[in-house]
């Protein structure tokens, strides 16, 4: 038996007596390509990881919900008939906010025990929220006797977020967690919520590179990205009626109307409208393993995020130097919502180390931080794991 599963159900005796009766999984993501451009209903290309959040769990049979983290501190049962919010226990606030959106839609839910465990780093632009609501919503699943289909699990996981635990956020992070494949990247459509496999090349790592720098800002920032978009849309959708998100609109349509936008506006529908198309050239780069195509799409979106949208920050260049300079290297960009947190490579396989480590030491020489350099490879889509 794996240390892992070892010690999950060792800790689950010691906390709740007992063995647990499923325990399910759900990965953390990163994005290959595609920043903000979900919430603009356009498409990203994205990817799980191997790394995820294991719940193991026992149903209960009052309506209460104990969950408690090997990760983290802090426990706190909460009761499904009163959902509030808790601030001694934070990450609660994730399976309470999956609970509250469940019920919302109608379901009828039974309490469980529950130990969560997770290798995906936390606060880092990975996605290890979503992937405690995925697990969560599994979890719910099989306590209650319910079946949800994963699209569906992804939006009450989105809609937890947004009108539970209060961030704006697109579909990107809890679909990717519910639907990621083994073994491919996915070109994700935020506006139809379906995807097509991408597989990459052969001979092409991808590789997350935590600046580990703090995240500034990154809530309110977001909400106003979010917000100098729709103004985007309102305005372009007085000369274009059919524009309903940034989605619809080309680079021609923009430039006939960059003078009416403000300035600010004007660069961040820019880099959307950019973005997406280099999700979409992205894929075949991928998969043929095209190395200048690759590149080159990976520094036109680093530039826009910089320039043009503005998530950028001082760690990130520094690590965008890295980057680039290390050996094996093909491009390199931003991951997540930016403003600091993971960055990512796409990297000739057989220098994966000697990329990793050249890395770690220019990066920490320039900030005086030390760098978490990983290579990433595509695990399942969350689903039950047998312990
Ligand atoms: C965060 C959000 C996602 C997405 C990315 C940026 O991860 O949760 O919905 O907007 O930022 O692409």
């Amino acid at each position: 038996m794996s240390l892992r599963r070892q010690l999950i159900l060792d800790e689950f005796a010691a906390r709740f007596g007992g063995r647990p009766s499923a325990c399910v999984r759900a990965p953390g993501r990163v994005d290959l390509m595609g920043s903000h451009t979900d919430y603009n209903l356009g498409y990203v290309m994205t990817m799980t990881l191997d790394r995820d959040t294991w719940l193991a769990l026992r149903p209960r049979a009052d309506r209460v919900v104990s969950i408690q983290s090997l990760n983290l501190s802090g426990c706190s049962d909460f009761s499904l008939d009163d959902i509030t919010h808790c601030e001694i226990a934070p990450w609660t606030e994730y399976a309470r906010g999956m609970a509250w959106a469940m019920q919302e839609a109608g379901y009828v839910l039974a309490g469980f025990d529950g130990l969560v465990h997770s290798t995906i780093p936390f606060g880092s632009g990975l996605s290890s929220s979503a992937a405690v609501e995925m697990a969560v919503g599994l979890a719910f699943q099989i306590a209650s006797g319910i079946r949800i289909s994963p699209v569906e699990l992804a939006l009450l996981g989105q809609r937890a977020e947004n009108k539970f635990v209060g961030l704006n956020c697109g579909i990107l992070d809890q679909y990717s967690s519910a639907l990621g494949e083994a073994g491919s990247a996915l070109l994700l459509d935020c506006r139809d919520l379906t995807h097509t496999p991408a597989p990459i090349a052969d001979g092409v790592a991808v590789v997350v590179c935590d600046t580990r720098a703090p995240r500034h800002l990154v809530g309110s920032e977001y909400d106003d990205r979010h917000a100098q978009c729709d103004e985007g849309v309102r305005l372009l959708s007085a000369a274009y009626p059919h524009v309903r998100a940034l989605r619809d609109v080309t680079v021609e349509m923009l430039k006939s109307c960059e003078d009416a936008l403000p300035p600010v506006v004007a660069k961040r529908c820019r880099f959307i409208v950019e973005e997406d198309d280099r999700v979409l050239a992205l894929a075949p780069a991928l998969t043929a393993g095209d190395r200048a195509l690759l590149r080159d799409l990976y520094a036109a979106s680093y530039a826009g995020a910089r320039d043009l949208y503005e998530i950028g920050a001082p760690a990130m260049e520094a690590m965008m130097a890295a980057m680039l300079h290390a050996p094996g290297a093909i491009g390199a960009r931003q991951a997540g919502a930016g403003f600091g947190g993971c960055m990512v490579a796409l990297v000739e396989a057989d220098a994966m180390e000697a990329f990793a480590k050249d890395v770690e030491a220019r990066y920490a020489a320039a900030t005086g931080i030390e760098p978490f350099v990983y290579p990433v490879r595509p695990s399942a889509g969350a689903g039950p794991v047998e312990l």
